[in-house]
């Protein structure tokens, strides 16, 4: 048995900066609201009609990570895409980015885990590593939100918080197994899965044809819905749980982290496990400030960010812990 870890990390956000008041003039919100509420001060959109996608996004990403990790883009045997933003319904982006990248016909696998996206894709490509059967996997979480949000009043609880971006991992082969991802923790509770989810245009009893024949402007499943109060209540618990899970699996504490990398959620969340832990200001690096929730990217984004801001170095113990829609959550534990 190998380990794996991480030896290429990259980002791409779109330059289109939009900030709170820029919000307030298309719907009834305000900065103070939603930096009290979230932290959140802007989030990155794509410009309608510029060109970029979930995948295309993914693909400039997954491009800095893999010369970052100082491989050919043919050393990747295996991509792994976590996003709930697909540009297709089918196929998912995984094999959009085997085209765009131009690699060899290595297998591509799409993860549908939103805000858990990117800790379930990472444990996925830690499997593969850990039997030894694929060495270098590619691992990329993308979203394109804008374009589906609601940004009207009647959605401004969920569209004032969502932004756009990607990130992406190289994952290689590592021989000594005290170092790299020492373990990863995964969870579902289904129950709630319409506590945080967007309903179209995922068939369920409906037709396509009666969709379409409806076609009606005011149909509200088409946009993410979110269960707020309920969805942050289980959040501070779950988020707590995973990562208490898996220090204990490694017979480590919190004392021993170094650097924790949440889902950035929101700040309130982040804040409250920082509390909570007993961690100080540089144990746990958020940027939600900057991009808002970019779901499945949210953590490469961040990842990568503190990766160039020098506070992932090696020896440290860094925890990377998410929750979301599903419910799902997770938690990866790494001997950086
Ligand atoms: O990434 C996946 C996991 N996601 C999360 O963990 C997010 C968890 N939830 C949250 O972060 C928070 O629940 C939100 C930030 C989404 C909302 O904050 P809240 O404190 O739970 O607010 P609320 O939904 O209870 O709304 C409070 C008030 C309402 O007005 P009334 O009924 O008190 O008059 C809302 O209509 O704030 C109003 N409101 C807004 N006002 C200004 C809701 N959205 C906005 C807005 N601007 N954008």
């Amino acid at each position: 048995m190998y380990n794996s870890k991480i030896i290429g990390l990259g980002h791409y956000v779109p330059e289109n900066v939009v900030t709170n008041d820029d919000l307030s003039k298309v719907m009834d919100t305000n900065d103070a609201w939603i930096q009290e509420r979230t932290g959140i001060k802007e989030r990155r959109h794509v410009v309608k009609g510029d060109g970029d996608t979930t995948t295309t996004m993914g693909v400039k990403a997954a491009k800095v990570a893999i010369e970052r990790a100082g491989i050919d883009k043919d050393d990747i045997d295996f991509i792994v895409f976590a996003t709930l933003s697909p540009d297709y319904y089918f196929p998912g982006p995984g094999v959009l980015v085997q085209r765009d990248l131009g690699i060899k016909t290595v297998g591509a696998l799409d993860v549908r885990n939103q805000c858990s996206g990117f800790v379930y894709a990472v444990s996925i490509a830690d499997q593969y590593i850990k039997t030894g059967m694929y060495k270098n996997v590619l691992v990329i979480g993308s979203e394109l939100h804008s374009h589906g949000l609601d940004m009207t009043t009647r959605g401004r609880s969920v569209s004032v918080i969502f932004g756009d971006g990607a990130g992406a991992a190289v994952l290689t082969r590592e021989e000594d197994t005290t170092k790299g991802i020492l373990s990863t923790h995964l969870h579902s509770e289904g129950q709630h899965a319409e506590e945080l989810s967007l309903i179209a245009p995922g068939m369920g009893n409906r037709w396509v044809t009666d969709i379409m024949e409806d076609n009606d402007p005011n149909d509200e499943s088409y946009f993410p819905y979110m269960n707020g109060q309920f969805v942050f209540k289980n959040a501070v618990v779950r988020f707590s749980e995973v990562i208490v899970e898996g220090l204990e699996k490694n017979k480590l504490n919190a004392t021993d982290i170094d650097l924790l990398v949440p889902h950035q959620a929101n700040l309130r969340i982040s804040q409250f496990i920082q509390k909570k832990f007993q961690l100080n200001d540089d144990q746990v690096f958020n940027n939600i400030m900057k991009y808002g929730n970019t779901t499945a990217a949210s953590i490469p984004i961040a990842l990568t960010e503190a990766w160039e801001a020098g506070k992932v170095k090696s020896g440290d113990l860094v925890v990377l812990a998410a929750f979301g829609s599903g419910f799902t959550w997770g938690s990866v534990i790494i001997r950086w």
